[in-house]
């Protein structure tokens, strides 16, 4: 049997895991040892055919910088009818965002439906990376958040992060310590959630 007390230990970090704000996010973050580490753990995945259908692309120190001037630039390029209002809040926050945390993973699904495995459990397994990357960072002490947004989906931003027209951006994950920690969110309730099966 598990000793109470050391389970209580164990899990109580996951139980009060909760994502960051992003703009909240700042230095210290993962040293490049420990963040090898983490990137080790992340690949650590159940993955269907050993078949490794994601990557990571990192971002640190100035690289983030000139991401966001590069991902701004190209907002208003792709975005020409937008309200000048709406777009310079859009680039501002976008510019924020990358700059703010001191280390970005980009974990790209490179899932492919010719693959001996099915592509869905393909994607999976990239979401489940992006998962393992999020705990074992709470486990090391750091905050993170799961991103997507424009620049996942936008193919001209897609080129600029180094992601190929036939990869998709399964997370942007932006590691650090949060200046200022968030109030939890209601949380999902276990008992509609959760049944025990009985023959239908
Ligand atoms: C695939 C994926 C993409 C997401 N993209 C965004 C995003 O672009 N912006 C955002 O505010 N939250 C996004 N979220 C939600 C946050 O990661 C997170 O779930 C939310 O802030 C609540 O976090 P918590 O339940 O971990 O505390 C995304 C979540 C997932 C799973």
């Amino acid at each position: 049997m598990v000793d109470s007390e050391r389970l209580d230990k164990r899990l109580k970090r996951l139980e009060r895991r909760r994502s960051a704000a992003p703009l909240q996010l700042s230095a210290p973050g993962p040293d490049a040892e420990t963040l090898r580490r983490l990137l080790t753990i992340a690949m650590r995945v159940p993955d269907h055919g050993k078949l490794e259908p994601w990557r990571f692309i990192v971002l640190e120190g100035d690289a983030r910088i000139e991401v966001a001037r590069q991902l701004a630039a190209t907002y208003i390029v792709e975005n020409p009818n937008e309200d000048a209002n709406k777009r310079d809040k859009q680039i501002t926050k976008i510019a924020a965002i990358w700059a703010a945390a001191p280390v970005v993973v980009i974990v790209v699904s490179r899932a492919n439906s010719e693959a001996k495995k099915p592509e869905w459990e393909q994607i999976l397994s990239a979401g489940a990376v992006c998962m393992n990357l999020l705990t074992a960072a709470t486990l090391a002490g750091f905050d993170g958040v799961w991103l997507t947004g424009w620049a996942a989906y936008n193919e001209a931003a897609k080129r600029i992060l180094g992601v190929v027209p036939h990869e998709r951006i399964a997370g942007i994950i932006h590691l650090g310590t949060e200046n200022e920690k968030q109030k939890d969110r209601p949380r999902p309730d276990y008992d509609a959630l959760v049944t025990r099966w009985r023959s239908q």
